[in-house]
């Protein structure tokens, strides 16, 4: 990685697993967690902001696992201006090849006087000590002064100079609320460099917000200014309206290179199958006509479209579908496929299994390439997440049958197994049709934990034959959500199993 400050090379600093993981239906688990950042790290991004280590002990285990997980890309963890999360956070990141500690402080009136009640000395005196104390423990450290947008620029002067006096040598500027527009915020990045006295000794960063859906032009605005890193997050994830998009800010930067010259080590090739990750891994789909990785984006439905792409693609493409990489969702593997090209197939997504999970894993592709003729990255995602999971819950769906009819209620009959001990459990439901009826089943064995707060059936590519993915929510009466996912061929199946799933994960909590 090139270090940038006086170079035209723009870092990236994703935060798709803290800012875009934070916000409602975008919870994963700690292994898909680290699945999606071993995929950030083969997208090339410079620096991964794994989570918020002091949140609760499972944002602590993911980030700690990331952190051990990967080769190249820096590991960061985010913190409140304290000591005590900074030094969970450092006990999170530590064994990560190159760490980093991303520290933050409200900075506006509006931050200061009623979330922290703090006067601006006592904001000043946070700053200082919480960029001190990072910078004792870890080389690399952020420093943020949230809603930066909002705050006077006289006063973020100040706070800007002690954080690079206390050792930060990146100060990232968030847009928190997506207030400011593009000029402004390119003003505002101005601004900074030319009166932060020693501006000179960090790089700075821009963190857009899209309330207004302009987070990806201010990015490009502070870039324009003399912004150096962008942090942004995969499909735009984010609080509210989320987050600039990498793939809207990267691509921006790879089409017209005539307009902003400068680079960066996204392999653009990697960011449709990344986006499709996050969208199989939170069952959040992007909007159809999504920049760059929408379902239509490269698509040409009009006549008159269709007529100019024939004669020359430029009439109507700017970039080729090919550069984001939309063609690799091709077929990768088939029913004559063996078990060293599954394996193989694996490690390239970046898991790792042992012989005998690779011979598990197998009698269910085999299966699965029975029924269906294409096997994509997609299905080998959800075959993978299938054995994690398996690995980690021991009740499992040994079989079901339901029925159903247009004059009466469907009724499931669904027996589960526990693979420890080899116990097993029987329940015969009606229900309001039949993947209700096998809830009901669900419910009579582990007592019922929580309501169901969202249920999405997905396909993974087209066809009558495709998987299905079953993506859900469940929520307790005390707030804990829980989601799971399973796929198949069989719909009712693929819902079984993931409301087996998170109802196992809850009564953990019970
Ligand atoms: O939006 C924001 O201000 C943040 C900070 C923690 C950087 O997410
Ligand atoms: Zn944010």
């Amino acid at each position: 990685m090139i270090n940038t400050k006086n170079s035209n090379y723009i870092r990236i600093f994703d935060t798709t697993l803290r800012d875009g993981e934070q916000a409602p239906g975008f919870s994963m688990t700690t292994l898909e967690k680290v699945q999606l950042a071993k995929q950030l790290e083969k997208l090339g991004v410079d620096v991964i902001e794994a989570g918020f280590p002091a949140a609760s002990p499972d944002d602590f285990k993911a980030v700690e696992l990331i952190a051990q997980s990967l080769k190249t890309t820096e590991v960061c963890g985010l913190a409140r201006a304290m000591e005590s999360d900074i030094q969970t956070t450092w006990n999170a990141i530590k064994d990560a090849k190159k760490p980093r500690i991303h520290t933050f402080i409200g900075t506006s009136p509006l931050h200061m006087e009623f979330k922290l009640k703090k006067t601006k000395a006592q904001i000043l005196e946070m700053t200082k000590n919480a960029v001190e104390f990072a910078k004792s423990l870890c080389e690399r450290v952020d420093f943020s002064p949230e809603d930066a947008g909002r705050s006077e620029k006289e006063f973020l002067v100040e706070v800007i100079e002690v954080a690079i006096t206390a050792g930060a040598d990146c100060i990232n500027i968030p847009d928190t609320v997506g207030y400011t527009q593009p000029e402004e915020f390119g003003a505002l990045i101005k601004y900074l460099l030319k009166n932060v006295k020693n501006a000179n000794d960090a790089i700075f960063s821009t963190h857009c917000h899209n309330d207004l859906g302009l987070a990806s032009a201010n990015s490009l605005a502070g870039i324009l200014a003399g912004a150096r890193q962008i942090e942004c997050t995969m499909n735009g994830a984010g609080e509210r309206a989320g987050n600039a998009a990498l793939e809207e800010v990267v691509m921006n930067l790879s089409v017209r290179p005539d307009f902003f010259n400068f680079s960066h080590n996204i392999k653009t090739k990697e960011i449709f199958a990344t986006s499709k990750l996050l969208t199989l891994l939170t069952g959040q789909k992007v909007q159809a006509n999504k920049a760059i990785v929408g379902k239509n984006a490269f698509a040409h439905e009009s006549g008159i479209h269709q007529h100019g792409m024939l004669a020359n693609r430029e009439t109507y493409e700017i970039m080729t579908s090919e550069s984001v990489g939309v063609k690799s969702t091709k077929m990768i593997l088939g029913k004559h496929s063996g078990r060293a090209a599954l394996a193989s197939h694996f490690e390239r997504l970046g898991y790792e299994f042992t012989k005998e999970e690779i011979t598990k894993i197998f009698i269910k592709f085999k299966i699965l390439a029975d029924k269906k003729k294409d096997i994509t990255d997609q299905d080998l995602h959800i075959l993978a997440l299938g054995e994690n999971n398996e690995k980690r819950l021991h009740w499992h769906l040994e079989s079901y049958s339901v029925s159903s009819g247009s004059n009466r209620l469907a009724e499931a009959n669904v027996t589960i197994k526990n693979t420890e001990t080899g116990e097993t459990k029987t329940a015969i439901k009606t229900g309001d049709g039949m993947v209700d009826a096998g809830y009901q089943c669900i419910d009579e064995f582990f007592g019922k934990i929580g309501e169901l707060s969202h249920f999405g059936i997905d396909a993974v590519t087209t066809g009558i034959n495709d998987q299905a993915i079953v993506n859900l929510r469940i929520e307790t009466k005390n707030g804990r959500v829980q989601s799971a996912k399973s796929g198949d061929t069989d719909i009712v199946k693929a819902s079984l199993e993931a409301y087996l799933d998170a109802v196992q994960e809850l009564s953990f909590w019970k």
